[in-house]
Protein backbone atom coordinates (compact mmCIF):
# COMPACT_ATOMS: atom_id res chain seq x y z
CA UNK A 1 0.00 0.00 0.00
CA UNK A 2 1.11 3.27 -0.75
CA UNK A 3 1.22 5.43 2.66
CA UNK A 4 4.48 7.62 1.40
CA UNK A 5 3.81 11.43 1.57
CA UNK A 6 6.20 11.19 -1.47
CA UNK A 7 2.77 9.45 -2.92
CA UNK A 8 0.85 12.63 -2.63
CA UNK A 9 -0.76 13.75 -5.61
CA UNK A 10 -1.73 17.99 -5.83
CA UNK A 11 -4.09 19.47 -7.93
CA UNK A 12 -5.26 23.00 -8.03
CA UNK A 13 -8.28 24.80 -9.78
CA UNK A 14 -8.76 28.72 -9.80
CA UNK A 15 -12.28 30.50 -8.71
CA UNK A 16 -13.52 32.68 -10.88
CA UNK A 17 -16.01 35.74 -10.95
CA UNK A 18 -18.52 36.48 -13.59
CA UNK A 19 -18.18 39.47 -15.17
CA UNK A 20 -21.45 39.53 -16.80
CA UNK A 21 -24.17 36.80 -17.57
CA UNK A 22 -24.76 35.44 -14.37
CA UNK A 23 -28.30 33.55 -14.32
CA UNK A 24 -28.96 34.55 -17.67
CA UNK A 25 -26.69 32.14 -18.28
CA UNK A 26 -29.08 28.98 -16.43
CA UNK A 27 -31.53 30.50 -19.72
CA UNK A 28 -29.09 29.80 -22.43
CA UNK A 29 -27.73 33.44 -22.66
CA UNK A 30 -24.16 34.33 -22.79
CA UNK A 31 -21.89 34.57 -19.75
CA UNK A 32 -18.33 36.58 -19.35
CA UNK A 33 -16.03 34.73 -16.88
CA UNK A 34 -12.75 35.34 -15.30
CA UNK A 35 -10.51 32.49 -13.66
CA UNK A 36 -8.84 34.31 -10.71
CA UNK A 37 -5.20 34.18 -8.60
CA UNK A 38 -7.27 32.40 -5.72
CA UNK A 39 -7.00 28.52 -5.97
CA UNK A 40 -8.04 25.29 -3.79
CA UNK A 41 -5.76 22.36 -3.55
CA UNK A 42 -6.84 19.08 -3.27
CA UNK A 43 -4.34 16.43 -2.05
CA UNK A 44 -4.81 12.82 -3.16
CA UNK A 45 -2.98 9.59 -1.31
CA UNK A 46 -3.77 6.13 -0.74
CA UNK A 47 -4.70 5.46 2.78
CA UNK A 48 -5.95 2.76 4.73
CA UNK A 49 -9.65 4.06 5.82
CA UNK A 50 -11.47 6.91 3.69
CA UNK A 51 -10.72 10.39 4.83
CA UNK A 52 -11.10 13.94 3.80
CA UNK A 53 -9.57 16.76 5.77
CA UNK A 54 -10.74 20.07 4.68
CA UNK A 55 -12.67 23.43 6.26
CA UNK A 56 -14.70 23.59 3.00
CA UNK A 57 -17.71 21.71 2.11
CA UNK A 58 -16.80 17.56 3.33
CA UNK A 59 -19.79 16.43 2.00
CA UNK A 60 -19.72 17.57 -1.61
CA UNK A 61 -15.76 16.25 -1.92
CA UNK A 62 -17.37 12.94 -0.45
CA UNK A 63 -19.92 12.95 -3.18
CA UNK A 64 -17.07 14.22 -5.60
CA UNK A 65 -14.73 11.05 -4.33
CA UNK A 66 -16.99 8.81 -4.67
CA UNK A 67 -18.46 9.80 -7.89
CA UNK A 68 -15.28 10.17 -9.88
CA UNK A 69 -14.41 6.46 -8.64
CA UNK A 70 -17.78 4.88 -9.46
CA UNK A 71 -17.25 6.34 -13.31
CA UNK A 72 -13.95 4.67 -12.82
CA UNK A 73 -14.90 1.06 -11.40
CA UNK A 74 -13.02 1.43 -8.19
CA UNK A 75 -15.94 2.39 -5.52
CA UNK A 76 -13.91 0.94 -3.06
CA UNK A 77 -10.23 2.50 -3.49
CA UNK A 78 -9.14 4.07 0.11
CA UNK A 79 -8.05 7.86 0.35
CA UNK A 80 -6.70 10.51 2.14
CA UNK A 81 -8.03 13.86 0.56
CA UNK A 82 -6.55 17.15 2.06
CA UNK A 83 -8.10 20.14 0.90
CA UNK A 84 -6.92 23.35 1.63
CA UNK A 85 -8.40 27.16 -0.50
CA UNK A 86 -8.01 30.84 -0.75
CA UNK A 87 -11.11 31.14 -2.07
CA UNK A 88 -14.09 32.65 0.24
CA UNK A 89 -16.87 30.04 0.21
CA UNK A 90 -20.28 31.30 -0.93
CA UNK A 91 -19.07 34.73 -2.02
CA UNK A 92 -19.85 34.02 -5.88
CA UNK A 93 -16.42 33.37 -6.31
CA UNK A 94 -16.56 29.80 -7.38
CA UNK A 95 -15.19 27.74 -4.48
CA UNK A 96 -18.07 24.74 -5.28
CA UNK A 97 -16.86 24.68 -8.67
CA UNK A 98 -13.25 24.57 -7.89
CA UNK A 99 -13.51 22.16 -5.39
CA UNK A 100 -15.36 19.45 -7.59
CA UNK A 101 -12.71 20.50 -10.53
CA UNK A 102 -9.76 19.75 -8.23
CA UNK A 103 -11.09 16.79 -6.84
CA UNK A 104 -12.43 15.12 -10.06
CA UNK A 105 -8.66 16.04 -11.49
CA UNK A 106 -6.98 14.53 -8.36
CA UNK A 107 -8.32 11.33 -8.70
CA UNK A 108 -8.17 11.80 -12.54
CA UNK A 109 -4.53 11.95 -11.76
CA UNK A 110 -4.22 9.54 -8.60
CA UNK A 111 -5.81 6.57 -10.85
CA UNK A 112 -3.30 7.08 -14.11
CA UNK A 113 -6.08 8.64 -16.23
CA UNK A 114 -5.10 11.08 -18.97
CA UNK A 115 -5.83 14.52 -17.71
CA UNK A 116 -8.56 15.15 -20.60
CA UNK A 117 -9.97 18.63 -19.20
CA UNK A 118 -13.23 17.90 -21.07
CA UNK A 119 -13.58 14.84 -19.34
CA UNK A 120 -12.56 16.62 -16.03
CA UNK A 121 -14.76 19.45 -16.97
CA UNK A 122 -17.83 17.03 -17.71
CA UNK A 123 -17.79 15.19 -14.31
CA UNK A 124 -16.85 18.11 -12.58
CA UNK A 125 -20.51 19.54 -13.98
CA UNK A 126 -22.84 16.56 -12.69
CA UNK A 127 -20.95 17.04 -9.22
CA UNK A 128 -22.02 20.65 -9.41
CA UNK A 129 -25.74 19.67 -10.04
CA UNK A 130 -25.52 17.85 -7.04
CA UNK A 131 -24.71 21.09 -5.56
CA UNK A 132 -26.86 23.48 -7.22
CA UNK A 133 -29.09 21.36 -8.81
CA UNK A 134 -30.12 23.65 -12.25
CA UNK A 135 -26.34 25.27 -12.22
CA UNK A 136 -25.08 26.35 -16.14
CA UNK A 137 -22.10 24.82 -16.11
CA UNK A 138 -20.13 28.04 -16.22
CA UNK A 139 -18.21 27.93 -13.21
CA UNK A 140 -16.84 24.87 -13.64
CA UNK A 141 -15.96 25.53 -17.24
CA UNK A 142 -13.72 28.59 -16.11
CA UNK A 143 -12.06 26.88 -13.36
CA UNK A 144 -11.15 23.57 -15.71
CA UNK A 145 -9.64 26.11 -18.74
CA UNK A 146 -9.15 28.93 -16.55
CA UNK A 147 -7.87 32.68 -18.59
CA UNK A 148 -10.92 33.91 -19.68
CA UNK A 149 -14.26 32.76 -21.51
CA UNK A 150 -17.25 33.76 -23.35
CA UNK A 151 -19.57 30.93 -22.43
CA UNK A 152 -23.07 29.64 -23.59
CA UNK A 153 -25.03 26.55 -22.65
CA UNK A 154 -27.18 25.82 -25.45
CA UNK A 155 -28.85 22.67 -24.29
CA UNK A 156 -28.10 20.29 -21.42
CA UNK A 157 -25.68 18.37 -23.60
CA UNK A 158 -23.57 20.85 -25.73
CA UNK A 159 -22.53 24.05 -23.97
CA UNK A 160 -20.12 26.38 -25.96
CA UNK A 161 -17.48 28.52 -24.64
CA UNK A 162 -14.76 30.40 -26.61
CA UNK A 163 -11.38 32.29 -24.92
CA UNK A 164 -10.71 35.38 -24.78
CA UNK A 165 -8.08 37.77 -24.07
CA UNK A 166 -8.27 40.96 -21.80
CA UNK A 167 -6.02 43.04 -19.97
CA UNK A 168 -8.49 44.31 -17.30
CA UNK A 169 -6.63 45.67 -14.37
CA UNK A 170 -9.31 48.34 -13.19
CA UNK A 171 -11.45 46.29 -10.79
CA UNK A 172 -11.89 45.79 -7.20
CA UNK A 173 -13.81 43.14 -5.33
CA UNK A 174 -15.63 44.41 -2.45
CA UNK A 175 -17.09 41.38 -0.03
CA UNK A 176 -20.76 42.84 0.84
CA UNK A 177 -21.05 39.60 3.07
CA UNK A 178 -21.79 36.01 2.78
CA UNK A 179 -25.17 35.53 1.27
CA UNK A 180 -27.78 34.02 3.56
CA UNK A 181 -28.95 31.68 0.54
CA UNK A 182 -27.16 29.20 -1.25
CA UNK A 183 -26.24 29.74 -4.91
CA UNK A 184 -29.47 26.82 -5.78
CA UNK A 185 -31.96 28.77 -3.88
CA UNK A 186 -31.18 31.97 -5.53
CA UNK A 187 -31.77 30.16 -9.04
CA UNK A 188 -34.55 28.59 -7.75
CA UNK A 189 -35.87 32.82 -6.69
CA UNK A 190 -35.42 33.46 -10.45
CA UNK A 191 -37.31 30.43 -12.03
CA UNK A 192 -39.62 31.55 -9.71
CA UNK A 193 -40.34 35.14 -11.27
CA UNK A 194 -40.01 33.32 -14.90
CA UNK A 195 -42.72 30.56 -14.03
CA UNK A 196 -44.80 33.50 -12.63
CA UNK A 197 -44.33 36.60 -14.99
CA UNK A 198 -42.29 35.01 -18.47
CA UNK A 199 -42.55 37.32 -21.12
CA UNK A 200 -41.44 40.04 -18.23
CA UNK A 201 -38.66 37.84 -16.97
CA UNK A 202 -37.53 37.19 -20.65
CA UNK A 203 -37.70 40.54 -21.13
CA UNK A 204 -35.35 41.03 -18.74
CA UNK A 205 -32.85 38.12 -19.70
CA UNK A 206 -32.56 39.45 -23.42
CA UNK A 207 -31.61 42.53 -22.22
CA UNK A 208 -28.56 41.05 -19.94
CA UNK A 209 -27.77 39.54 -22.86
CA UNK A 210 -27.51 42.52 -24.94
CA UNK A 211 -25.33 44.20 -21.97
CA UNK A 212 -22.84 40.67 -22.30
CA UNK A 213 -22.28 41.40 -25.55
CA UNK A 214 -21.88 45.47 -24.78
CA UNK A 215 -19.23 44.27 -22.26
CA UNK A 216 -17.46 42.28 -24.91
CA UNK A 217 -17.07 45.10 -27.30
CA UNK A 218 -16.25 47.14 -24.43
CA UNK A 219 -13.62 45.23 -22.74
CA UNK A 220 -11.72 44.88 -26.32
CA UNK A 221 -11.46 48.49 -27.25
CA UNK A 222 -10.94 49.01 -23.55
CA UNK A 223 -13.90 52.16 -23.84
CA UNK A 224 -14.07 53.20 -19.97
CA UNK A 225 -16.98 54.66 -20.51
CA UNK A 226 -18.45 52.16 -22.12
CA UNK A 227 -17.62 49.25 -19.53
CA UNK A 228 -18.67 51.95 -16.94
CA UNK A 229 -22.48 52.39 -18.78
CA UNK A 230 -22.52 48.48 -19.32
CA UNK A 231 -21.98 47.46 -15.48
CA UNK A 232 -24.39 49.79 -14.57
CA UNK A 233 -27.30 48.27 -16.88
CA UNK A 234 -26.21 45.07 -16.42
CA UNK A 235 -26.86 45.67 -12.15
CA UNK A 236 -30.10 47.53 -12.75
CA UNK A 237 -31.67 44.50 -14.65
CA UNK A 238 -29.90 41.76 -12.15
CA UNK A 239 -31.73 44.26 -9.86
CA UNK A 240 -35.34 43.54 -11.79
CA UNK A 241 -34.09 40.19 -11.07
CA UNK A 242 -34.04 40.78 -7.35
CA UNK A 243 -31.13 38.70 -6.72
CA UNK A 244 -29.27 41.83 -4.70
CA UNK A 245 -29.90 42.88 -0.96
CA UNK A 246 -31.04 46.47 -0.12
CA UNK A 247 -27.48 46.71 1.70
CA UNK A 248 -25.73 45.58 -1.34
CA UNK A 249 -27.60 48.15 -3.82
CA UNK A 250 -26.76 50.98 -1.34
CA UNK A 251 -22.89 50.15 -1.70
CA UNK A 252 -23.61 50.06 -5.60
CA UNK A 253 -25.19 53.55 -5.33
CA UNK A 254 -22.33 55.05 -3.23
CA UNK A 255 -20.02 53.84 -5.49
CA UNK A 256 -21.99 54.93 -8.63
CA UNK A 257 -21.82 58.41 -7.22
CA UNK A 258 -18.25 58.79 -7.05
CA UNK A 259 -18.20 58.01 -10.96
CA UNK A 260 -17.93 54.28 -10.48
CA UNK A 261 -19.67 51.43 -11.50
CA UNK A 262 -20.27 48.00 -9.40
CA UNK A 263 -22.19 44.63 -9.89
CA UNK A 264 -22.40 41.04 -7.86
CA UNK A 265 -20.84 38.69 -9.56
CA UNK A 266 -22.41 35.49 -8.95
CA UNK A 267 -25.07 34.29 -7.63
CA UNK A 268 -25.83 37.33 -5.44
CA UNK A 269 -28.14 37.51 -2.44
CA UNK A 270 -31.23 39.07 -0.84
CA UNK A 271 -31.73 39.28 2.76
CA UNK A 272 -28.32 40.95 3.31
CA UNK A 273 -25.10 40.21 1.77
CA UNK A 274 -24.96 39.32 -1.81
CA UNK A 275 -21.71 38.28 -1.93
CA UNK A 276 -18.25 39.82 -4.01
CA UNK A 277 -19.23 42.46 -6.12
CA UNK A 278 -17.30 43.79 -8.74
CA UNK A 279 -16.10 47.17 -8.36
CA UNK A 280 -15.14 49.83 -11.33
CA UNK A 281 -13.57 53.04 -11.42
CA UNK A 282 -10.63 54.69 -13.38
CA UNK A 283 -8.89 55.35 -10.16
CA UNK A 284 -9.23 52.02 -7.99
CA UNK A 285 -8.26 54.23 -4.58
CA UNK A 286 -11.51 55.90 -4.47
CA UNK A 287 -13.14 51.90 -4.44
CA UNK A 288 -10.97 51.03 -1.41
CA UNK A 289 -11.61 54.27 0.25
CA UNK A 290 -15.49 53.63 0.31
CA UNK A 291 -15.15 50.30 1.14
CA UNK A 292 -13.04 51.11 4.60
CA UNK A 293 -15.79 53.26 5.44
CA UNK A 294 -18.20 50.79 4.89
CA UNK A 295 -15.99 48.52 7.12
CA UNK A 296 -15.92 46.20 3.81
CA UNK A 297 -13.37 43.94 2.97
CA UNK A 298 -11.88 45.03 -0.40
CA UNK A 299 -9.19 43.54 -2.17
CA UNK A 300 -7.55 43.29 -6.13
CA UNK A 301 -7.22 39.65 -8.02
CA UNK A 302 -5.39 39.19 -11.23
CA UNK A 303 -8.10 37.78 -13.49
CA UNK A 304 -7.14 35.30 -16.43
CA UNK A 305 -5.47 33.31 -14.79
CA UNK A 306 -4.53 29.26 -15.36
CA UNK A 307 -7.04 26.33 -15.30
CA UNK A 308 -6.89 23.40 -13.43
CA UNK A 309 -3.40 21.88 -13.24
CA UNK A 310 -1.16 19.73 -11.53
CA UNK A 311 0.71 20.75 -8.46
CA UNK A 312 2.89 18.01 -7.47
CA UNK A 313 2.40 14.51 -8.99
O1 LIG B 1 -22.40 32.51 -6.96
P1 LIG B 1 -21.83 31.45 -7.80
O2 LIG B 1 -20.35 31.47 -7.89
O3 LIG B 1 -22.31 30.08 -7.40
O4 LIG B 1 -22.31 31.69 -9.32
C1 LIG B 1 -23.57 31.28 -9.78
C2 LIG B 1 -23.84 31.77 -11.17
C3 LIG B 1 -25.29 31.59 -11.63
O5 LIG B 1 -25.35 32.12 -12.95
C4 LIG B 1 -26.25 32.36 -10.76
C5 LIG B 1 -25.70 30.12 -11.66
C6 LIG B 1 -25.03 29.29 -12.73
O6 LIG B 1 -25.16 28.07 -12.62
O7 LIG B 1 -24.45 29.80 -13.68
Amino acid sequence: MKEDVEDKITVSAPGKIILSGEHAVVYGKPAILAAINRRLFVSVRQSSKNEIITSESPKLAEFARDFVLKTFGKPREKLRIEISSEISIGCGMGSSAALAVATTAGLFKYLNKPFDKEKINEIAYEIEKKQHGNPSGGDNTISTYGGFLWFRKETEFLKLFKQLQFDLTKFVLINTGRPKETTGEMVLGVRKLYDKNRLKTEKILNEIEKTTKQLLVAFNQMDEKLIRITIRENERLLEKLEVISNFAKKIIRGIEKLGGAAKICGAGGKKKGSGIILAFHPQKDVLFELAKKKNLPAFEVKLGEEGVRIEKS
